[in-house]
């Protein structure tokens, strides 16, 4: 039996007594059809909320921890002094379950977790997303947008409770009154905890998708979203062994190139592990050891794929980030940083509309583009990628910085940043004749039309 199913923090639990059952205490509860151990606490906390939460009681009775003898106060129970304590007709409990108490029995996710960038979401509070977020729109904005996807810093009242503003909150990179990191039921929905709804793209759906990481829109439309809908049945989501190529084949989830085990990588709560770019800034960069971490994610692929359709990909893939970052977002970052260092331009305060189309440009198209490229989802690779990148940088991004430059260093600027590079010089200089008279002739040949 695999050693993370039967933690030996929770043996180790229940040789100390620490627990408050012991096995064979009375039994008030079923699952299944089967009687359930649990502790004496447990049972009076089921005695009110079979009736005050029958939902949660049901997710819970039907999950592996109520197999196990983990019942509500397991969980909920705090000791006097904690910071989020809090007085429970005659229990001292906490509403809050975080990595922390989870961690006492699943300490390798947890500290798989704790190192990861999902971790560390909470801390967006300097970052020019936040300025956007708290100041240009608006703090409530924040409270329902920003940080139910980031995570908020829990706050506890002088009461006990949790402060309102801060909770409900189950953000990736939640910052807990007890100084731990995340939210475990980010993906884990309680009260089943299961592993099977942890698998299925759903669950990461909440948060990837959108104008600006459109991850679950792209998984949708690729081939491995397409064979997910089809064979979700033959994943075998709730198998407890779950290995590509060996549990199952059928198609790859979110979780299988991101965090499941292959043949060669073991499954991991550190999504950060298989990436060899981050596309997340204007211009793209490598992460540390990106060769190491491109292999393992290649070794995902490979339990189902051949190696040269796999190198394929990935050439497909670092050519499109090079498009981008060589044509499109160098220029364009550098242009910006002209205009600011001339004072033309109060760099990074969404007050002119050039700010907004600097901002769409690398944070919603450019990394569309990228993530299409990343992930085989053709349509947001190009219409919704190099297409509005193109038509943003040509006819919005350049005439908004001519207007604010004036001709003159309008000119310098294209003298410097588009003149040197003749992949812009359709624009620069037009398209040539031949290239008209082609597309002239195509268009003929296949409508019978005459272009304009
Ligand atoms: C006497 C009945 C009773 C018992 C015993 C009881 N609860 Fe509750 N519990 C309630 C009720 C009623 C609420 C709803 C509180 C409210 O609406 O103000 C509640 C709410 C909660 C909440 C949410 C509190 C919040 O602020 O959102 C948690 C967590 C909880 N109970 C856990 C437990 C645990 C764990 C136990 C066992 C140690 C337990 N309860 C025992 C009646 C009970
Ligand atoms: C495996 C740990 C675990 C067990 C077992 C558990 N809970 Fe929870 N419970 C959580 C987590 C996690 C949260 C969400 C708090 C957070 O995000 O930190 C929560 C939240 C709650 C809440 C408040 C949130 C809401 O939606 O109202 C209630 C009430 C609650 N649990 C009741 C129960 C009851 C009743 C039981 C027993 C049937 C139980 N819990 C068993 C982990 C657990
Ligand atoms: C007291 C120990 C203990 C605590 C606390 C605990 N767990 Fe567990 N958990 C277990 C054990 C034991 C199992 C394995 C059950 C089995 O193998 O049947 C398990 C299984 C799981 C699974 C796998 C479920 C599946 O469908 O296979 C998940 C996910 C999980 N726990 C998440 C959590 C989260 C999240 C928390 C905190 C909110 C938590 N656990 C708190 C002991 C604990
Ligand atoms: C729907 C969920 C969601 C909302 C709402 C959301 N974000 Fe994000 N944010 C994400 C995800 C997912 C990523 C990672 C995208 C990726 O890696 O492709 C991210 C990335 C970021 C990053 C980049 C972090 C880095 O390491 O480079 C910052 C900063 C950020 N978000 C801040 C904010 C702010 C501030 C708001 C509100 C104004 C906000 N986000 C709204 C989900 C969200
Ligand atoms: C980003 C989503 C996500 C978050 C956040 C997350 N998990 Fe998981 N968890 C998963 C997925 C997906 C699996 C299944 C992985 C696999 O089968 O390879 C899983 C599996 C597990 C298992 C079963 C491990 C096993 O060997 O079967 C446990 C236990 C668990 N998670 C605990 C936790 C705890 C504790 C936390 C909080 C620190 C947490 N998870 C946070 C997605 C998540
Ligand atoms: C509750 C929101 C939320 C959920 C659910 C979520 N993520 Fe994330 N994820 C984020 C945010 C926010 C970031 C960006 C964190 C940062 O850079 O600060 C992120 C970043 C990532 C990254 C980039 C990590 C890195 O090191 O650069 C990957 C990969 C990822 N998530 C995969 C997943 C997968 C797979 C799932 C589902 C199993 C998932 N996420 C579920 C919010 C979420
Ligand atoms: C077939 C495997 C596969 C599947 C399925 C998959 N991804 Fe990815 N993902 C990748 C690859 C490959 C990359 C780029 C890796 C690199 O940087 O080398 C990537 C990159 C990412 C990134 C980093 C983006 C950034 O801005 O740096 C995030 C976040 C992410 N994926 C989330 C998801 C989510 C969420 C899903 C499901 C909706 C998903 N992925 C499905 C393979 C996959
Ligand atoms: C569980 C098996 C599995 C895994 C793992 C997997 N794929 Fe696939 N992939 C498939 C299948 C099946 C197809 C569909 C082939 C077809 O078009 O008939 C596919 C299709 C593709 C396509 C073709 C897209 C298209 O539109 O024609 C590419 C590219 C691809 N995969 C790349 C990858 C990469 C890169 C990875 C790893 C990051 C990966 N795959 C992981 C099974 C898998």
């Amino acid at each position: 039996m695999d050693k993370r199913r039967f933690p030996v923090s929770v043996l180790g639990m229940f040789a100390a007594g620490m627990m408050a059952f012991a096995p064979g205490d009375a039994v008030a509860a079923k699952a299944k059809g089967k009687e359930l151990k649990i502790s004496k606490e447990g049972q009076a906390c089921l005695g009110c909320h079979e009736s005050q939460s029958p939902s949660f009681v049901k997710d819970w009775k039907e999950s592996r921890h109520a197999r196990q003898g983990i019942d509500c106060y397991t969980c909920h129970r705090a000791e006097p002094g904690d910071v989020d304590a809090k007085k429970h007709y005659g229990y001292t409990i906490a509403v809050l379950v975080t990595p922390k108490d989870c961690g006492k029995c699943h300490a390798s996710e947890v500290k798989e977790m704790t190192g990861s960038h999902h971790a560390k979401a909470g801390d967006i509070l300097d970052s020019l997303d936040n300025y956007l977020g708290e100041v240009v729109g608006g703090p409530e904005a924040a409270t329902v947008g920003c940080v139910q996807c980031h995570g908020s810093k829990v706050k506890v009242l002088a009461n006990g409770s949790l402060d309102p503003i801060t909770w409900p909150n189950t953000g990736i990179g939640r910052i807990n009154p007890d100084g731990s990191r995340g939210s475990c039921s980010a993906c884990h929905t309680r009260h089943s905890f299961s592993v099977a709804q942890a698998r299925q793209p759903e669950a990461c759906g909440k948060c990837h998708l959108g104008p600006d990481h459109p991850q679950m829109e792209i998984y949708n439309e690729s081939k491995h979203g397409i064979l997910y809908a089809a064979k979700k049945d033959q994943l075998n989501l709730d198998k407890r062994s779950w290995v590509v190529g060996k549990d199952y084949t059928a198609a790859p989830t979110c979780a299988t190139c991101h965090m499941g085990a292959s043949a060669g990588q073991p499954s991991t709560h550190d999504v950060g592990t298989r990436l060899s770019w981050t596309l997340r800034p204007p211009i793209s960069k490598k992460q540390e050891n990106a060769d190491q971490k491109r292999a393992a994610m290649k070794d995902v692929c490979s339990s189902c794929h051949s190696a040269p359709f796999v190198e394929g990909q990935y050439k497909q893939f670092d050519d499109l980030v090079s498009l981008y970052d060589t044509k499109f977002a160098k220029p364009a970052t550098a242009i910006m940083t002209e205009l600011a260092a001339r004072g033309l331009i109060k760099q990074v305060e969404f007050d002119k509309k050039l700010d907004w189309t600097y901002f769409e440009l690398w944070h919603h198209e450019g990394r569309r583009a990228r993530h299409g490229a990343a992930m085989s989802g053709p349509d947001y690779a190009w219409w919704h990628g190099i297409y509005d990148v193109s038509k943003n940088f040509y006819t919005e991004f350049l005439p908004e910085v001519k207007e604010i430059a004036g001709p003159a260093f309008y000119d310098e600027l294209v003298r410097k940043y588009l003149d040197t590079d003749e992949r812009h010089e359709w624009y620069t200089k037009g398209m040539s004749k031949e290239q008209l008279e082609k597309i002239k002739k195509y268009y003929q040949e296949r409508y019978g039309e005459k272009l304009q």
